[in-house]
């Protein structure tokens, strides 16, 4: 059986088509979008979130741009869509793959003098197809790491949702479910946002993979019974050490597996590597407004008056990870030789 039926980002009758993540999983609602401006609003507003996912929807977005564009001036347009590009890129700042998206389609487009619409639409579905089959590839390098009879814990949503398709992480555990090699999936539920509780157990019951919840607080109490042999989680950046940054609550998540003796594996697409970055304290760690914390649903939680603060995302030093898996293979004990001599193998 293949565990693999969710898709969150369409390009339908001329248009991009987005899952609202935002509303999952009590509704399931689609959003279309005809403005490179919403599209960036889409990615900030959390509709689309998740590294990968971030990327390919910017890529869509370039072309809806410079449809715009082109047809507003044929003979500026080139000038005119930087404006798009920058606007794209102050939506979510620890996303590498936003970045790689916005030069990749740059660089298709400055060699481009004619209408550029079908150049770009073809390499937007290129980078998503081509995610797709990188998460399928890095799925199984991820499942030959596990053991038969091995519970894994997950952090956030790395999984479809987050990507193209068939997810980093949760393509780990797709492969490795599939071979039946997974007796449990834990997922932490992932404060503020609840990736873990409201996305990641959502798509893996789409496709009949059972997941037992726990709340981020339980996460050492469960490895320290002994319940669970690997973590694995995603990322929004690698830096060139192998440093990795990935949603908040990560990087306690490695810490105390180092302690119980749990392995720790990132599963990432190479456009996730941010080669100039030699180091993780280098990475941009995106603030978000505090009252994600003290609000939920709209509701107000917190004592009124009580501040907050907000970082989504945390950076794991390289020597707390066992593994890190790209869809060209595996890096153990990642360190900046292993992981340029990984980069360079293309
Ligand atoms: O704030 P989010 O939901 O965009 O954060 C997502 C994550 O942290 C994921 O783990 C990461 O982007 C990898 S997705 C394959």
């Amino acid at each position: 059986m293949v565990h693999d039926s969710v898709r969150a980002i369409r390009w339908e009758n001329d248009q991009l088509v987005l899952l609202d993540q935002r509303l999952l999983p009590s509704e399931y609602t689609e959003i279309t979008y005809q403005t490179v401006n919403d599209v960036a609003d889409a990615i900030r507003d959390m509709v689309v979130r998740g590294a990968p996912a971030i990327g390919i929807t910017a890529a869509f977005g370039i072309v809806i741009a410079a449809r715009q564009r082109y047809q507003d001036n044929p003979e500026s347009w080139k000038q005119s869509i930087e404006t798009d590009l920058e606007y794209l890129a102050a939506s979510r700042p620890t996303a590498v793959n936003l970045f790689w998206a916005i030069d990749h389609m740059r660089a298709c487009f400055a060699n481009i003098d004619s209408d550029p619409v079908a150049s770009l639409l073809a390499e937007a579905k290129k980078i998503h197809d081509e995610d797709i089959a990188a998460n399928k590839a890095m799925g199984d390098f991820g499942a030959s790491l596990i053991q038969p009879g091995s519970a894994v814990l997950t952090h956030c949503n790395a999984g479809a949702l987050a990507t193209g398709g068939y997810g980093t992480a949760l393509g780990v555990i797709r492969s490795a479910y599939g071979q039946d090699k997974l007796q449990q999936v834990y997922a932490d539920e992932t404060r503020p946002w609840l990736q873990g509780a409201r996305l990641t157990a959502w798509e893996l019951l789409q496709d009949q993979i059972p997941v037992t919840l726990i709340a981020e607080g339980a996460a050492s109490w469960l490895m320290k019974q002994g319940k669970v042999q690997w973590i694995i989680v995603g990322s929004d950046r690698i830096a060139a050490n192998g440093d990795v940054a990935n949603k908040i609550g990560t990087y306690q998540l490695a810490v105390s597996a180092r302690h119980h003796g749990v392995r720790f594996m990132v599963a990432a697409p190479t456009s996730t590597v941010d080669m100039d970055m030699s180091n993780g304290d280098l990475i941009p760690i995106e603030s978000r407004d505090s009252n994600e914390l003290l609000q939920c649903g709209g509701q107000a939680m917190a004592a009124p008056g009580a501040s907050a603060w907000n970082p989504v995302f945390d950076v794991t030093p390289a020597e707390l990870v066992d593994a890190i898996v790209t869809e060209r293979g595996i890096v153990e004990r990642p360190n900046a030789e292993k992981m340029l001599a990984m980069m360079q193998n293309a």
